[in-house]
């Protein structure tokens, strides 16, 4: 018995020390490839997400587009739009605390992505950030053609490099749907009718892609409030297609929803897909709500010891949906393959990047009041790119 026992052990044994041998060889070797000279390749990055903005005049810190690029959105073309400050909004440069935060270089970047595609998925401000990642790769290859498939709401294919790079809008990820009175069994005072949500469905426009894309930006964020989904027309929260009771407010299903599409995500897109989930992107409306005639007619970013006035949502400003609904974000992706793009400190200063009063239209400020909210581009989302640039390739480096 006893020999059979260590007989059996045997194989096993010389296993284990030849797999300890080799990790204690491997820990006395250099580090697999000490770059003799990899410049800009590959030092880990620091926190980018923390910083300061520091006046850069200097010509290396210009942004690579103007207002003739062709997948801008009107109401952001703030250079066309001839909004005021233009040039002092991209004169700020993002420096992190700990090393330097360089400047997208899209060839060399698009040389990275040869061959791969790169998604968002989310809402308006995903958009926002995806035309700036369009406009600086358009730089690498001006062949770019608009694409618009599997369900994409918008994007472009780079020839020249066989990258595609497009945003498919949903909102909030779920599936919804407006369903008027008539079909809603409760008819409550005011109810027009409901937005129905199913919180485990996500939204047809982003059921297609699990196998398309090497990286991914999600987001969900600002259509989660009263404003968008008031009484009279509220968010019924349905799962496994009924009526979820009692009844949730907006952020409790918000944080349903998130977990339903946070698990659906782990469960259908490989692993090896580079995913990102985006933390808010602030608003800075100003003196009121957006629908109050809250403006931001600012010239200069905010300080840092004014930002928690702001946004602190113990401070109940009109602003401070940002960091709530971080919170909610943060607790979900715990434990996930998910990694947080932090960028809404560095944008919380800013408030002075929004298009304002300029949307390009007279009457648009009268209809919708200014826009505290996107951002003009050239402008903030070009340094989103250069983090977001960063990370992509430190993972593409290091594997
Ligand atoms: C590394 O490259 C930089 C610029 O590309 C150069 O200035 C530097 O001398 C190089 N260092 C070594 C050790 O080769
Ligand atoms: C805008 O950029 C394009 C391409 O980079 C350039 O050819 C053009 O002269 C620029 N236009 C203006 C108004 O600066
Ligand atoms: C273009 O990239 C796709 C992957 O996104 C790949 O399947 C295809 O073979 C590539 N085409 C060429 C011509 O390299
Ligand atoms: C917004 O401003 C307009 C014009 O000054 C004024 O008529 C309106 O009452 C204001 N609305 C709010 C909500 O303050």
């Amino acid at each position: 018995m006893r020999t059979k026992l260590s007989s059996s052990l045997f194989p096993y044994l010389i296993f284990i020390s030849l797999i300890s041998l080799y990790i204690y060889s491997s820990l006395l070797s250099p580090s697999p490839s000490p770059p003799s000279n990899t410049t800009a390749a590959s030092p880990p990055p620091c926190n980018l997400f923390k910083g300061h903005w520091l006046p850069d005049l200097t010509e290396s810190h210009k942004p690579l587009y103007n207002e003739t690029c062709p997948f801008h959105r009107n109401s952001w073309n703030c250079l066309r739009n001839k909004r005021d400050n233009m040039g002092l909004i991209n004169s700020w440069q993002w420096v992190p605390q700990d090393c330097g935060l360089p400047r997208m270089d899209p060839v060399k970047f698009m040389g990275l992505i040869r061959n791969k595609n790169i998604g968002f998925v989310g809402d308006s401000l995903n958009e926002n950030f995806l035309t700036s990642f369009l406009c600086i790769l358009r730089v690498a290859d001006t062949s770019a053609k608009k694409w618009k498939k599997r369900g994409a709401w918008r994007g472009a294919y780079f020839p020249r490099f066989n990258v595609t790079v497009a945003y498919h809008r949903a909102v909030l990820l779920a599936r919804y749907e407006w369903q008027p009175k008539q079909s809603v069994p409760v008819d409550k005072d005011g109810l027009k009718g409901i937005y129905r949500v199913d919180v485990d469905i996500p939204a047809d426009d982003w059921v297609n892609i699990a196998n398309f894309y090497d990286a991914l930006v999600f987001n969900t964020g600002h259509w989660w409030g009263y404003d968008k989904f008031p009484k009279e027309t509220p968010l019924v929260f349905h799962r496994a297609g009924e009526p979820i009771v009692p009844h949730l407010e907006m952020l409790d299903g918000l944080k349903i929803v998130l977990e339903n599409m946070v698990s659906y995500i782990q469960s259908e897109f490989p692993s090896k897909t580079i995913k990102f989930w985006r933390l808010q992107s602030p608003r800075h409306f100003y003196g009121g709500d957006w629908n109050q005639n809250g403006s931001c007619l600012f010239d200069e970013p905010l300080k840092e010891d004014q930002l928690d006035l702001w946004f602190d949502p113990s401070n109940n400003g009109v602003n401070k949906e940002a960091r709530q609904v971080n919170r909610l974000i943060e607790d979900v992706l715990q434990g996930t393959d998910i990694r947080l793009l932090d960028l809404t400190h560095l944008s919380e200063f800013r408030a002075d990047a929004h298009p304002a009063i300029w949307l390009g239209k007279k009457v648009a400020v009268a209809v919708w009041g200014q826009d505290c909210m996107h951002w003009c581009l050239p402008g903030v989302p070009d340094t989103w790119v250069d983090i977001l640039a960063e990370l992509i390739r430190h993972r593409l480096e290091t594997g």
